[in-house]
Formats: C-alpha cells, structure tokens, sequence
C-alpha cells in the first residue's frame, strides 16, 4: 500500500513583522480554540466494551440499506459489510483528517494578519489531534489495515495543496469539505451502535465548529472585493470541490469483498447516484441531506458565492437551490 505521496506546493509565505489584534471576531474563535482543547489521551475512554461482530455503524449509513441487495444478504453478510463499510468510511475521513492539517499548515503561511495565522495554527493541532483519534479508533476496533485513500479525496487535497490561492484552499476545505465532513459526523455521533464511536465524533464536532467560522469571517470580506471574473473563478472552485466531495465517494471494493458481482457493484453504484440527486433513501439519509444541504447553502449565502450562476450548479449535484428573488 501507498504509504505517502509528495505534492508540489506554490504558495508564497507571508512573514508578518507587527502583530497587532485587527479581527476581534477571529481572535475570539483563536481563544476558543485555546480554551476548548481535548486531549485523546486523557478524554477519551478506551476502554469502553463493545462487540465488533454486528458491525459499528448504524445499518442505515450504508448505501444498499433498504434495497434487495441488502434484504437478500444474511444478518452475517450483513454485519460483514457494516463492519467493512464503516473501515472504508472512516479511512476516508481518516486520510481526510490529515489533509487538513496539511491544508491549514500551509494556511498559516499563506493568510496574512496575526489574527488568521494563530487561528490556523491552532487548527493544525484540531487536525492533528481528529488524525490521531480516528486513526487510534481504527486500530482499536479494526486493528491494521484500510483501505486505500480513494482517488477524490486524493485529488481534491492534491489540488488545494498545490493552488498558490488561499482562497482556493479555504474554498475547498473550511467551506466544502468542513460542511460535508461536519453532517457526516453528526450522524455517526448520533446513530452508531458502538458508543466509542459516538464520543469520539462528539469530541471531534466540538472542533468543527470553529473551522467552519473561519470560513464564515474570513471569506465574505475577499469575495465581496473581487472582480466578477474572479468571483466566477470562485464559483467553480467551489462546484468543483462539490462534485468531487458529494459523488466520488463508492466504496467498490467493499461490495466486491461481500460477494457482489462487477454487474451488481455497477447497479448499485447508479442507485447511489440517482438517490444522491433525488430525495429518497432511508430516513438517516434524508437527515444527513437536510443538514448537509441547509448548512451549505446559508454558508455559500453568507460569503457571498450563492449567485444565480450556482443554481444550475448546485442544482446539478442534488442541492434544491430556494428561489433568489
Ligand atoms: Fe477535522
Ligand atoms: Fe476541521
């Protein structure tokens, strides 16, 4: 297994030399962050029993849940593909986890005023930390072995890490990736069968919060000053992490491993895709769609890229856009 990959990175470092408070609001969110640290050694029981053999997830998190594909399967073909399914998940927010602290690392250098660059670095240590807890989980739970990082993801960060914008990378992390991984995290903190689980993604939502506000101050200000060519730039920048973030993820391999067939996978890979655009699935995913899609859209609203150019766009990738007028 690919165990790291080396990307080329072009962003110019701005060294400040007066470090006077000039953005109250991010200072504050600096604050918090200093006040609400966690540690995974100390907060986290790990002790905690559990028997893995029913799987971790709740059944409705997996994609085939409520169709014949999952109604034909044994309860321990069943409980096969919930314990795979929810390695295959995690991993992805695991390798996820460390792009961000990546991502905010170069953040640091990139975004200029004290206020910004201490926020950010104390997201590097959020990053750091939800990298090391998740990873801690997995070995606990599942012992060695994930599956790979899937190609989006790998994509995705290998593109903010190389774009010379902050812009871009706040784009794609703080605003797309942050707002995906955030409903993700609810769910699981509130619907997984293993209470480990549960208090880890508690812990790691008490950090998101903040990342997601440096988004929300950072960016209306930028966007609100830029050319209508630029804003349009932005714009795509922000389909593009969406596409990327709300349709690439399949887990294939893992249908493979419980027995579906190439056909089979194919099928059930469209079904995902049709459900992603439409309204239906199970109750849970009707949820998680609420909140992604309502989350989403107030904070697009917000920094000032919720355009009538986005509607097709957004439309395109499931998200109902309400009418602007
Ligand atoms: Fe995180
Ligand atoms: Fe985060």
């Amino acid at each position: 297994m690919v165990e790291s990959h080396l990307i080329g990175a072009q962003h110019d470092t701005i060294f400040e030399h007066a470090y006077p408070t000039e953005a109250p609001d991010l200072r504050r969110l600096y604050e918090n962050a200093k006040r609400d640290q966690w540690n995974v050694s100390k907060d986290v029981e790990w002790t905690q029993p559990f028997d893995i053999e029913q799987g971790v997830l709740a059944d409705e998190m997996i994609d085939i849940y409520g169709t014949p594909f999952w109604d034909r399967l044994s309860p321990a073909q069943r409980s096969e593909l919930n314990r795979k399914f929810a390695l295959w998940r995690l991993g992805v927010l695991l390798y996820g986890e460390h792009g961000a602290m990546l991502v905010c690392s170069q953040l640091v250098e990139a975004v200029s005023g004290t206020d910004a660059k201490f926020f950010q670095a104390t997201q590097v240590v959020d990053e750091a930390r939800h990298n090391e807890v998740l990873n801690r989980y997995l070995t606990t739970r599942f012992g060695d072995g994930l599956y790979p990082m899937p190609e989006f993801e790998k994509e995705l960060f290998d593109t903010l890490l190389s774009d010379k914008r902050w812009t871009v990378k706040t784009i794609g992390l703080q605003l797309v990736a942050e707002t995906f991984a955030v409903a993700l995290f609810r769910m699981l903190a509130e619907t997984s069968k293993d209470p480990l689980l549960r208090q880890v993604c508690k812990l790691i939502l008490q950090d998101e919060s903040r990342h997601m506000g440096f988004g929300m101050l950072s960016l209306p200000d930028v966007v609100g000053q830029m050319t209508d060519a630029e804003r349009k730039e932005m714009e795509e920048v922000t389909h593009w992490a969406l596409v990327k973030t709300l349709t690439g993820q399949f887990p294939a391999q893992v249908y493979q491993e419980v027995g579906f067939s190439e056909r089979e996978i194919k099928e059930i890979h469209g079904h995902r895709r049709e459900r992603a655009a439409g309204a239906e699935g199970s109750h849970f995913r009707k949820l998680f769609r609420k909140d992604l899609h309502g989350t989403l859209l107030g904070n697009l609203q917000r920094i000032g890229l919720l355009t009538e150019r986005m509607r097709p766009r957004l439309e395109s990738v499931g998200i109902r856009v309400p009418s602007m007028a």
